[in-house]
């Protein structure tokens, strides 16, 4: 497939409200979509006030085990209408909780991705993932997952891009102002297209309040922002990719992936 439309999903969850928050997500996927990407946790709401109540949202991925709301009504979803879905949720590995993403395909299959780089109480809450950056195939291209604050890592995206991924699904719920905008630079690094999904709203439930900024957006290899969301309001930035296109040659002699020198990099 040489074109793709893809679709940042911004919405508004309550939390607890599972099968609202389900319900308002799905309403907000355009029809027609390849690819359409949640925002993390987008199920449940961010702030829980403890591992307890984590727990008690966690659904289990692996294989043979029984899906849990968020997975079965998604992959629902992907397999009636053919979008490939990105999501964040709340994973079980026994006694172990991940702020994880799963992607779901049309055809029933999925895979999932663990946070790497916990923020705020996510420390208190959440186990750290525990494997790499993974790039998965999905909609006829490559799509490498990372979850929020792992933005600010220039090294999730980098190793997405050197895993091949050609899009890369950014599940979030942020807080910070800079998002946004780093992300133009790690499409641009990268040469990879980049879908923000962002929540809007605010959550006080543990007496520090937190404030999400919206924003979601779809980011071209070049830095171009295809289409943006405003810090208000839910809705979808649906754009036309081709991933893959431009490509890492930046100018007849440079290339941002080939011209590296990890040799002279620190760390
Ligand atoms: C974040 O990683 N949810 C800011």
């Amino acid at each position: 497939m040489s074109s793709l439309t893809v679709a940042a999903v911004q919405t508004s969850p309550a939390f607890g409200c599972v099968d609202a928050n389900l319900d308002q997500a799905l309403a907000l996927i355009p029809g027609g979509c390849d690819l359409a990407v949640l925002p993390e946790l987008f199920a449940t709401g961010y702030q829980f006030r403890s591992r307890d109540e984590v727990a008690a949202f966690a659904e289990d991925l692996g294989p043979g085990t029984v899906a849990g709301p968020v997975v079965t009504r998604l992959g629902a979803h992907a397999a009636a209408t053919g979008t490939t879905l990105v999501a964040g949720l709340v994973e079980r590995d026994g006694p172990r909780l991940f702020n994880s993403a799963v992607l779901l395909r049309p055809d029933g299959t999925h895979d999932a991705y663990r946070k790497v780089h916990l923020f705020l109480d996510e420390k208190l809450l959440f186990d750290p993932g525990d494997r790499p950056f993974p790039v998965f195939r999905a909609c006829g291209t490559t799509v490498g997952l990372m979850i929020c604050f792992d933005w600010i890592f220039p090294e999730a995206a980098r190793s997405l891009a050197l895993g091949g991924a050609k899009v890369i699904a950014h599940p979030c719920n942020l807080v910070l102002p800079w998002c946004q905008e780093a992300m133009v630079t790690r499409c641009l690094e990268n040469a990879v297209h980049a879908v923000t999904a962002n929540r809007v709203g605010c959550e006080d439930r543990t007496g520090s309040e937190l404030v999400f900024s919206g924003g979601s957006q779809v980011v071209a290899p070049r830095g171009e922002r295809l289409a943006r969301l405003p810090s208000t309001g839910t809705g979808a930035a649906v754009a036309r990719i081709e991933p893959g296109t431009p490509d890492t040659q930046l100018t007849l002699r440079n290339d941002v992936l080939g011209d590296r020198r990890p040799g002279l990099y620190r760390g």
